[in-house]
């Protein structure tokens, strides 16, 4: 970390005497405050509960600027990602921090590619699950799991033993999202095949039976690998961060990267695109693009409880630069699809279209998010909407183990600990 030039002085008006805290400055983005002391020097703590302006640890990963729109995997923009590189290009980047050479990349292919088979026994345990259960249910119970399989490769202390597992999981979450939906539906697992790119695979995986071959069709293949590189890592997010926390402890990697696929499950984090998609279909149901109207009434009105889904974001302050690639997504598939005339795609644009204009969203700086499209394009692709969480996990595992990874390399990390503030009965007698 590089000290700027100036400090902070933290004053207070009964009289206490005042503190100098360090400043400390990123590359990009704000600088912050060291208040590592304060406690020690002034007897207080910092209350921000949300982390509004809290940074919880340094990193090199992931940037966003959300007054700009942009959106940074080790300082390359995801426009350029998502066009020029595949999803298995950026896994390595935001693990190794620069894209691969040729022959890194031959390399980094084979190595993940071989490891998407999981042990035969993960079918059993899957059985113990109710056929209607949530993915996001049994994905929880399968990646926690995937700790008892691979015991060899738990010491988080050992670089070895971390790189192994960030490659078994990177290979592995598909296979497992995939058996997740088939258990589901009732139909035969599929074997991975490690001749198929990492997509393809996955939708043969997904949408192939035992009883004919299953030919990927690339249009599909490449939206969904973009579907992947774009949730690939957005920074200090909720479940990154659930991640990071869980992982400090010193927990083993499977069992962090399961508490961060609880925490995504929320609506208000990865279970987004699906609230998103269930709300485009309750409008549909109740007249479609005529009730538009009255639908945004309902949204600005406070006491209806009732949100754009797919709308706003905690840093962007601007068009999620994820939603532009997404929409781009949303028309190639539904065009190779023939569905251009879908008419949830034709109702999502015209609620994005009032909205852009609406003084309410205007003024709050609310834009559509990844979710906005992302639903539209798994639907047409198939993939149910109660799956949906369970793609971003898949897509989002390499995002949460090369911050984990990073954490465990740091020589200040710590385990995680927050302060209160207490506001309940001071000590009193039964
Ligand atoms: C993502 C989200 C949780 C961010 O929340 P936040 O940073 O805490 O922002 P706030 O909730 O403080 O929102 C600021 C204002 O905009 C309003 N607002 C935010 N998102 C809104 C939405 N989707 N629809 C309607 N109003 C919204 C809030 O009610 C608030 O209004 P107020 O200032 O009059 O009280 C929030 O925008 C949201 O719930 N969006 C819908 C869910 C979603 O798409 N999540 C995916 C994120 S990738």
């Amino acid at each position: 970390m590089k000290l700027a030039d100036n400090k902070a002085t933290l004053s207070f008006s009964n009289g206490k005497p005042s503190v100098e805290l360090p400043v400390y400055q990123g590359s990009i983005g704000p600088d912050v405050i060291d208040i590592r002391k304060l406690y020690g020097q002034t007897d207080m703590f910092t209350y921000d509960p949300g982390f509004l302006s809290t940074a919880s640890c340094q990193s090199a990963i992931t940037y966003i600027d959300g007054d700009k729109g942009e959106l940074l995997y080790r300082g390359y923009p995801i426009e350029q990602l998502a066009q020029k590189c595949d999803y298995l290009d950026t896994c390595y980047l935001l693990l190794n921090g620069d894209l691969p050479n040729e022959g890194q990349r031959t390399d980094f292919h084979k190595l993940v590619l071989k490891h998407t088979m999981v042990n035969e026994q993960m079918q059993f345990f899957l059985r113990g699950f109710r056929r209607d259960a949530h993915p996001m249910a049994v994905l929880t119970g399968l990646i926690g799991a995937l700790s008892a399989f691979y015991h060899d490769s738990t010491d988080i202390n050992n670089p070895e033993h971390r790189h192994i597992s960030a490659i078994r999981l990177i290979s592995k979450l598909p296979t497992l999202v995939a058996m997740a939906y088939k258990y589901g539906v009732g139909q035969p697992y599929m074997y991975p095949r490690n001749d198929l790119s990492y997509a393809g695979n996955f939708l043969r995986m997904m949408f192939g039976t035992p009883c004919e071959d299953y030919k990927v069709n690339p249009v599909l293949e490449r939206a969904m690998d973009r579907i992947f590189i774009l949730h690939a890592d957005h920074e200090q997010n909720a479940s990154t961060s659930t991640v990071r926390l869980c992982g400090s402890s010193g927990t083993n990697p499977f069992a962090a990267i399961a508490a961060g696929v609880a925490c995504l499950w929320g609506p208000a984090h990865g279970g987004a695109n699906e609230a998103c998609l269930n709300m485009l279909e309750d409008i549909q149901r109740n007249g479609g693009v005529a009730k538009v109207g009255e639908f945004m009434e309902q949204v600005k009105d406070k006491n209806s409880g009732v949100k754009l889904m797919g709308f706003g974001h905690r840093v962007y302050k601007n068009y999620d630069p994820r939603a532009k690639l997404m929409q781009e997504t949303c028309n190639e598939v539904l065009a190779e699809l023939g569905l251009e005339n879908d008419p949830l795609f034709k109702l999502a644009k015209q609620l994005e279209k009032i909205a852009l204009e609406d003084d309410y969203f205007v003024s709050r700086k609310l834009y559509p998010n990844v979710d906005f499209y992302s639903g539209i394009v798994q639907r047409a692709i198939g993939i149910p909407v109660s799956l949906f969480t369970g793609i971003f996990a898949l897509a989002r595992t390499v995002g949460w183990i090369a911050q984990l990874n990073e954490m465990l390399a740091d020589p200040e990390y710590k385990i995680g600990r927050p302060r209160q503030l207490f506001t309940g009965s001071p000590r009193r007698d039964v």
